[in-house]
């Protein structure tokens, strides 16, 4: 695992940006597994400032989000299809049918979970998985368990994770309680993992992902078996790190 201790938030997102843009310039239809939440935003915004400024081609790029809500569809304001056309599909060339994210208002949900694996099966893997983390150490909506689930999913939230995210909508009980995720095996046969996490909230989560036991208690531990993971996180999220105390 490589870990890169910077600054801050923002040097957290040129740092990420830096990673994918080189990678579409190297393989310009690459597959990138890619997050929602308020940690990506800033490698978003800088992914859109390559594209303008730098011409970093998304034409043949294609992305497969980590989840959805259940009971949104794509054109609700908080749905992360909407998220993702706002801080990244409207700001770059993609082409729209290149990019992938479950169908929260699918009829057969089970069946949506089937199909989202199919993509995986179909495009091999992921050549980068961004991932964000939760301040449970979920990592998508892989929730605090008893087991690692490899498959995509329903995901019923944790209390935890429902009031972080109740800051997009106007209402507690407004918040989907449950979501459809990618599981494990999505996540993790990945050809290059990155962690990006900021803020001294996720500080514990890195803490025991990064060095604690590997346990489905801990969904973003198993990363630590990943063999190429890159792990960016700003100071304040590395605050409780054994080595990171060491090395200061
Ligand atoms: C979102 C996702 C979640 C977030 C996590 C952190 O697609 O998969 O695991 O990465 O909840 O969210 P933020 O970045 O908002 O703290």
């Amino acid at each position: 695992m490589k870990i890169l201790v910077v600054a801050d938030e923002r040097e957290m997102s040129i740092e990420a940006a830096r990673i994918i843009g080189a990678l579409v310039r190297t393989k310009p239809d690459a597959v990138l597994g890619l997050p929602t939440g308020s940690t990506p935003l800033g490698t978003y915004r800088e992914l859109a400032r390559m594209h303008h400024e730098e011409n970093l081609d998304f034409s043949r790029v294609r992305t497969i989000n980590l989840d959805e809500y259940i009971g949104l569809s794509g054109d609700h304001p908080q749905s992360y299809r909407a998220f993702m056309r706002k801080h990244l599909f409207d700001h770059v060339n993609i082409d729209e049918n290149n990019t992938h994210i479950p169908d929260g208002m699918a009829e057969n949900i089970e069946e949506e979970c089937r199909r989202y694996d199919e993509i995986f099966y179909r495009y091999g893997r992921t050549d980068l998985q961004m991932i964000g983390i939760g301040v449970n150490a979920h990592i998508a909506f892989n929730e605090p368990a008893d087991c690692f689930t490899p498959d995509t999913h329903i995901a019923v939230l944790t209390e935890s994770t429902i009031n972080a995210n109740k800051r997009n909508f106007d209402r507690r009980d407004e918040v989907p309680q449950t979501a459809i995720s990618v599981g494990m095996r999505g996540i993790m046969s990945t050809r290059h993992l990155v962690l990006i996490a900021c803020g001294e909230g996720k500080a514990e989560a890195v803490a025991k992902s990064c060095f604690g036991p590997v346990t489905p208690q801990v969904p973003g531990s198993l990363i630590q078996l990943h063999p190429y993971t890159t792990v960016i996180a700003d100071e304040a999220a590395m605050a409780l790190c054994p080595v990171f105390f060491e090395n200061k």
